[in-house]
């Protein structure tokens, strides 16, 4: 670099995650494994990452306070399984800091009506005659809070996501221009090519549909869900396009590159039974996802370990989100006092 150049701007990778249910393969493919790839590493030298299990969200639909507990302790324990690397990127929960509900306040003055009644999440609700609580009407705004807290400046979401990234950005701006720069404006990164999962019945893969694969289910239990995956009823010899075909979807994405070419020659050619397609499917999903697995079992049986990487991220991530919290407060006029119950 010559000397006289301005250093690149620090890049810090931020995402929430939300512990709703377990994980997925559209989670995984579409989400989780591009936060893992965008860790800082030997090929990513400058980039900070922080990565949150999403509890507070959560709350807006998880009523039950030993399911949450259960639901936040497996996704922390699924992330690290799948390479969540807590030496590389700060795991941690969400209320376990909370500088950022305080944070999600000093937002919420500057959030207008009319901007959160745009929201979807609020806005599908309403429309469709359910009643929606204040939590789900300010969602936006705690998201915010989760984004400005550590000065994020790229936020890996899917497409549902964006428009929450927006709200951050307009809120965050207005507060600069009433305040001062207090902070850092993100950007949104859609996870790459937009990949949609298909299920196991060739719609989207949600937990909502009945018909996601699950990553750590029992070998057992998946392979019974991969054998009933819907077909069509074409004859064997007759050729296919593997390219409209969602159990060669599934396939392509847990088999090697070389296994996934020959398969679809299979397919063109014809002359074979989507059985043979499933048991091979099946395969090749517990050699791709063994080693986490694996990882999975060790951390298991050691429940200590999963409190300790959690406690030390809300100890980095409190750091973090201390500063700019004391940044915000400073503009906008608020004092801390002596004595105020804060050190
Ligand atoms: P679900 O539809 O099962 O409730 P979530 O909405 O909790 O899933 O998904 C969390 C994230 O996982 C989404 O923001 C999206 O990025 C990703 N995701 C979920 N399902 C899929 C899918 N079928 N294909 C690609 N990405 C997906
Ligand atoms: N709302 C996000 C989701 O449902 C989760 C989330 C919460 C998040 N806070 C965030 C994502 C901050 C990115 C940044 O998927």
């Amino acid at each position: 670099m010559p000397a006289d150049a301005t250093p690149p701007a620090p890049v810090r990778v931020l995402s929430g995650i939300q512990p709703t249910g377990r994980f997925h393969w559209g989670n995984y493919f579409g989400a989780i494994r591009q936060y893992i790839d965008l860790q800082p590493g030997e090929d990513r030298p400058q980039a900070e990452a922080y990565y949150f299990i999403a509890d507070l969200h959560a709350l807006t639909t998880v009523r039950e306070p030993a399911r949450l507990r259960s639901l936040v302790h497996d996704a922390a324990v699924d992330l690290v399984s799948l390479g969540l690397d807590p030496a590389r990127a700060t795991l941690f929960v969400q209320s376990d800091v909370p500088e950022v509900t305080e944070l999600t306040w000093l937002l919420m003055t500057v959030a207008p009506m009319g901007l959160l009644e745009r929201c979807h999440a609020y806005k599908d609700k309403k429309s469709r005659g359910l009643p929606a609580d204040a939590g789900l009407f300010t969602y936006p705004v705690l998201m915010s809070a989760d984004i400005l807290a550590y000065d994020a400046t790229v936020v890996p979401v899917g497409e549902d996501q964006v428009q929450h990234i927006e709200v951050c950005r307009d809120l965050a701006g207005t507060f600069n221009h009433l305040y001062g720069t207090v902070f850092t404006l993100p950007a949104p990164r859609l996870v790459a090519g937009g990949a949609r999962v298909p299920g196991t019945d060739g719609q989207k893969m949600s937990k909502s549909y009945d018909n996601t694969l699950d990553v750590f289910e029992p070998a057992a239990a998946q392979k019974k869900k991969i054998m009933r995956i819907t077909t069509d009823s074409r004859p064997m010899e007759e050729p296919k396009n593997p390219d409209d075909d969602h159990l060669f979807a599934l396939y392509s994405l847990v088999a090697a590159a070389d296994e996934t070419r020959r398969m679809a020659d299979l397919y063109r050619r014809g002359g074979f039974g989507y059985g043979e397609v499933k048991k091979a499917l099946a395969e090749a999903a517990a050699q791709f996802f063994g080693e986490a697995r694996a990882r999975r079992a060790a951390l298991e049986a050691d429940p200590a370990r999963i409190e300790e990487i959690l406690a030390d991220g809300a100890r980095r991530a409190r750091a973090k989100a201390g500063e700019v919290l004391a940044r915000a407060r400073r503009a906008c006029g608020l004092e801390r006092r002596a004595g105020g119950g804060r050190p």
